[in-house]
């Protein structure tokens, strides 16, 4: 019996297949690599010492997901998949509907006539919109503002509804804070296609000399220094609460969200310091203007992933600055050769 992991090949999905290798689980990894490359695989089996099962398929094609369903005895998914990119789901709204919506339809469709009716899904603290306080407890009411984070509010509605329908299914909802950091070896990490959106590849990009310096998106945030703070969570420590995850599910029907988190704050000054102090290099930056939608303050309650999983992040500040510069100094132009 095996874990279908879909996405598996990107940077988080990679991350948790290294876990559920060493955890003695068999995988089958399915991805399209939009966001990710083949190299990952020839990484995993450097890391892990396995070849793993690799189909590669877009969720949305029915006909060949419906073969790797057909090829393996599945117990449980991972579902990782999906467009992630919340300027580009502004921009282009229908490809995130169809490709997020629809791909996790045709996957649970498959799941029901193959009975496998367990899953672990990758949720995002961005369901917790703009109108909630942080810290952000699962039971807050869930609002987005974008159709990334949107797309995956209404398929952790998808999910709840399936199970309401059929019983026999279980989930656990991951509601990812802010993953940076990449696995100790250096060898698989953080790999964005184009100029990095997110903070802490933009970072190790500019420390590699492939970018001048450093936007500060806002120093005019209600926040202990004006800049916004974010729960940021290694990404290992991550990949360990899908681990978690999996076990619960495994062992129970309905569906619950967890959020992952540290529990910590931290605002873009405080990591451009963090990482020059963990790696002795200077983070040339600028303050500019806000970024359109950003909040303020995001941060994780995690009592129920700790009480309900017995997880909890483990890893510093430093050691998430440490790791992801290990892995962008060793790999300066991500997995391109
Ligand atoms: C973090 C902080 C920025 C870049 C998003 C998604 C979330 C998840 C993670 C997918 C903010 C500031 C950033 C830069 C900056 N995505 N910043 N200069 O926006 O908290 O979360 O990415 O799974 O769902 O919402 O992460 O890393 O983009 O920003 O000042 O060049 O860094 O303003 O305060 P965010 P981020």
């Amino acid at each position: 019996m095996a874990i279908l992991v879909t996405g598996g090949a990107g940077y988080i999905g990679s991350h948790t297949v290294v876990e559920l290798i060493e955890k003695n689980y068999d995988v089958v990894i399915v991805d399209d690599y939009s966001n990710s490359k083949p190299e990952v695989l020839t990484r995993l089996k450097e890391i892990t010492g396995k070849d793993i099962p690799f189909h590669e398929v877009n969720i949305c094609d029915k006909k060949a997901l419906r073969e790797v369903f057909e090829q393996h005895e599945l117990d449980a998914v991972i579902h990782f998949a999906g467009y992630k990119a919340v300027g580009e789901s502004v921009a282009q709204p229908l490809k995130y509907y169809s490709n997020n919506l629809y791909g996790t339809i045709v996957l649970m469709e498959l799941m029901n006539e193959y009975n496998v009716k367990k899953i672990v899904f990758s949720s995002s603290a961005t369901v917790y919109g703009m109108t909630n306080e942080a810290p952000f407890t699962e039971d807050m009411p869930l609002s987005t503002t974008n159709p990334y984070g949107t797309t995956k509010m209404f398929i952790e509605q998808f999910i709840q509804d399936q199970y309401l329908a059929d019983n026999q299914w279980s989930a656990a909802l991951l509601r990812y804070f802010n993953p940076i950091g990449a696995h100790a070896s250096g060898r698989i990490g953080e790999d964005p296609n184009d100029i990095p959106n997110n903070l802490m590849p933009y970072i190790t990009q500019v420390a590699v000399g492939k970018r001048e310096k450093l936007s500060v998106f806002g120093s005019d945030y209600d926040t202990h220094d004006g800049t916004g703070v974010r729960d940021y969570i290694h990404v290992v420590d991550l990949a360990k609460g899908h681990i978690k995850a999996l076990e619960k599910v495994m062992g129970m029907t309905g569906v619950e969200a967890y959020n992952l988190g540290t529990g910590k704050g931290y605002s873009v000054l405080d990591v451009i310091h963090a990482f020059e102090n963990a790696n002795e290099v200077e983070i040339p930056h600028e303050i500019v203007d806000r970024r359109p939608g950003d909040i303020a303050t995001s941060y994780a309650d995690v009592t129920k992933a700790k009480n309900e999983l017995g997880w909890e992040a483990t890893y510093s500040i430093e050691d998430m600055c440490r790791d992801s510069w290990k892995w962008q100094k060793t790999n300066p132009n991500g997995y391109e050769s």
